[in-house]
């Protein structure tokens, strides 16, 4: 070999190394369908849509991820601020369920809506409108920390069912950086509605104070145990998260004895109640699974009001009663035992028993709020029932965690009982339900069940709802992300742990018909994420003013959602 030819081959050697150290980054963009509601990402064992986490190489760069009813799916746009362009988001043909319509046309400060299914030409037009967001980098709020899911009964069930590369694209889809980055899932300790029946531990012998046959998991929960030891592997993760709560105690230890219906806790069995939390504490620790946090139960006003409208497991708590519960019972037993340190949140309930559980809660016991770290709230009335109530509990408790602990659609008797497929309007509601929550001081969220059939199922009660990803039960060899999967993506996904809320100023909505809203953070290295949803048929402009860059304007097109990172 002459010496110009080793050179080259050491040059190159070195441009193939500094190459590979390189990560590069995976896009593997949405198989679109359409559907009977919008349309939605098709995976199957050979493919399934994928985007590595963007990276800000230098000062100048900004990028803008982006989804879109039309179609968009974590589409990136990349600009550079150092031009003073601004950035424009190209949308899919627009379309829409109520009129077909040919396009929307952008000239330079109007749209136009050009109908195709009218002979004569017609066009609507409107004002393109412009926001200003100032986006105040110094005012800093609280961090964001906890992203998941659950692992229902039902979720293990479906999941065991499918083959094992379809398993594990729903496992990296959820947990994976390159899917959406969850770091939590929420299960239950015993069954609980998403589950093929009630159970729970020990429900023989009855009568059984010492627990003594509660010596091992329940095979179900050895399933899903296995389940997320996969899931880790296939995420990378090294830490999973696990927040548990549970439904109901074996109907022995209720006044109703039954699974469901008006029931409470028998005085007599509350220690045993507390040390059947230890116990699963304990033998989840034995298999490598630690729990992360415990509530202290789940929806306890299901067994005191709710049992009209809920046939599933449930068991009643006053807050008068639960607090003594929790600080006599629960509270010491966990805080003196090995597992001292897990986390425990209160009332698991929905947005309307605040703040007035934990005012009770107080009044019944003075010391049992101390044992609480957190807050926890399921959103089902969010839509009714405003923050308020919420803000109102942080400002009486400010050190607490808060947490949305559930979320699904389709529980109304207004609203579709299952997957609404492709539905965009789904996804809009859990944009403007994360936005408002994260708004108003929430660490983190936990949504329900991870996955459900295309029935929305199966579960003991046929209740039915949808979820972020429906599997294809019949099938088996494909399942669908919703628009839901991304809505929630444009936050988990971008938001890393000790990523911490900033301030953001709408300072102008431009009329009644402009619906944007926006949330920010500043995420563990120092860079921006802005989450920006546009819920009008009508493309928008954007005019960042950020306290430290300065301006930065956006053109968003209509029913889009986008989480704008820059240093
Ligand atoms: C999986 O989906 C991809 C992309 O649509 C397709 O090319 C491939 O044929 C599908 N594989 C199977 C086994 O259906
Ligand atoms: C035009 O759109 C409207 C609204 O969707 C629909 O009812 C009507 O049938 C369409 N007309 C034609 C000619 O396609
Ligand atoms: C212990 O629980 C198992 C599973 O529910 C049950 O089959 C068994 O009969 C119980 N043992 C006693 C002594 O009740
Ligand atoms: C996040 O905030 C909560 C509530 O204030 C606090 O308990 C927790 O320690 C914080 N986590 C981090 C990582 O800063
Ligand atoms: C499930 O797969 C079957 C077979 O490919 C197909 O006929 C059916 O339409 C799929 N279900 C949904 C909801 O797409
Ligand atoms: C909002 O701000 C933009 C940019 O300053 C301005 O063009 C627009 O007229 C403002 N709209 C209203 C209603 O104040
Ligand atoms: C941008 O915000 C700064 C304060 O952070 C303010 O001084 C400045 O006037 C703002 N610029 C515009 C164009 O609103």
């Amino acid at each position: 070999m002459k010496f110009k030819e080793i050179l080259q081959c050491f040059l190159f050697a070195l441009i193939a190394g500094v190459g590979a150290s390189q990560e590069i980054q995976v896009e593997i963009p949405c198989n679109l369908r359409e559907t009977s509601h919008g349309s939605v990402c098709v995976c199957n064992s050979t493919y399934c849509d994928y985007l590595g986490q963007p990276e800000l190489t230098d000062n100048s760069k900004i990028v803008v991820i982006s989804s879109s009813k039309d179609g968009l799916r974590f589409k990136q746009t990349v600009g550079d601020l150092s031009s003073g362009k601004p950035i424009v988001v190209e949308d899919q043909p627009f379309t829409d369920e109520n009129f077909k319509a040919d396009a929307i046309v952008v000239d330079e400060n109007r749209a136009w809506l050009q109908l195709s299914n009218i002979s004569q030409r017609l066009f609507i037009n409107s004002p393109v409108s412009t926001v200003r967001i100032s986006v105040k980098r110094e005012k800093r709020f609280q961090n964001v920390s906890v992203f998941g899911g659950a692992f229902t009964g039902t979720v293990s069930h479906l999941l065991k069912k499918l083959p094992t590369e379809l398993q594990d694209h729903i496992y990296k889809s959820y947990f994976h950086p390159d899917g959406i980055a969850y770091n939590t899932i929420r299960m239950s300790i015993g069954g609980c509605d998403f589950d093929l029946e009630p159970w729970a531990y020990n429900e023989l012998p009855r009568n059984d104070k010492k627990l003594s046959n509660f010596t091992a998991l329940d095979p179900r929960d050895l399933q899903k145990i296995e389940q997320m030891k996969r899931l880790k592997t296939v995420a990378k993760m090294d830490e999973l998260k696990i927040m548990a709560a549970a439904w109901s105690a074996p109907t022995w230890m209720k006044s109703n004895e039954r699974w469901t219906g008006f029931g409470t806790l028998r005085s007599e069995y509350y220690q045993t109640w507390a040390n059947y939390h230890l116990k699963f504490l304990e033998l989840m620790q034995a298999k490598n699974m630690p729990i992360w946090a415990i509530s202290t139960g789940n929806e306890p006003l299901n067994g005191v009001i709710g049992f009209f409208f809920v046939h599933f497991m449930s068991m009643g708590w006053t807050p008068w009663q639960q607090a003594i519960w929790l600080n006599d019972n629960l509270g010491p037993t966990i805080r003196n035992s090995a597992h001292s340190q897990v986390l425990i949140f209160g009332n698991d309930d929905q947005r309307y028993t605040y703040p007035s559980w934990f005012r009770k809660m107080r009044s019944s016991r003075g010391n049992s709020l101390s044992y609480l770290d957190g807050l926890a709230v399921h959103w089902y009335w969010d839509e009714l029932i405003g923050p308020q109530t919420i803000e109102q509990a942080h400002t009486e408790m400010p050190d607490k965690m808060l947490l949305n602990t559930e979320s699904c659609i389709g529980d109304k008797p207004w609203q579709t009982h299952g997957p609404e497929l492709g539905s965009w309007q789904r996804g809009e509601s859990y944009m403007r339900a994360y936005t408002q929550d994260f708004r108003y001081n929430f660490n983190g969220w936990l949504d329900w069940n991870l996955v459900l059939d295309e029935q929305g199922g199966p579960n003991y009660i046929n209740n039915f709802v949808d979820a972020p990803i429906i599997v294809n039960a019949s099938s088996r060899n494909e399942f669908y992300k919703q628009p839901i999967y991304y809505a929630i993506g444009h936050f988990s996904k971008f938001l890393p742990e000790e990523s911490v809320r900033i301030e953001t100023i709408l300072e102008n909505q431009t009329n009644l018909f402009t619906q944007l809203s926006v949330v920010g953070f500043q995420r563990p290295d120092g860079s921006v994420a802005l989450i920006i949803y546009n819920g009008q048929n009508l493309p928008v402009e954007v005019a960042l003013n950020d306290s430290q860059r300065g301006a930065i304007n956006l053109r968003l097109p209509p029913r889009s959602w986008h989480t704008v990172l820059y240093k």
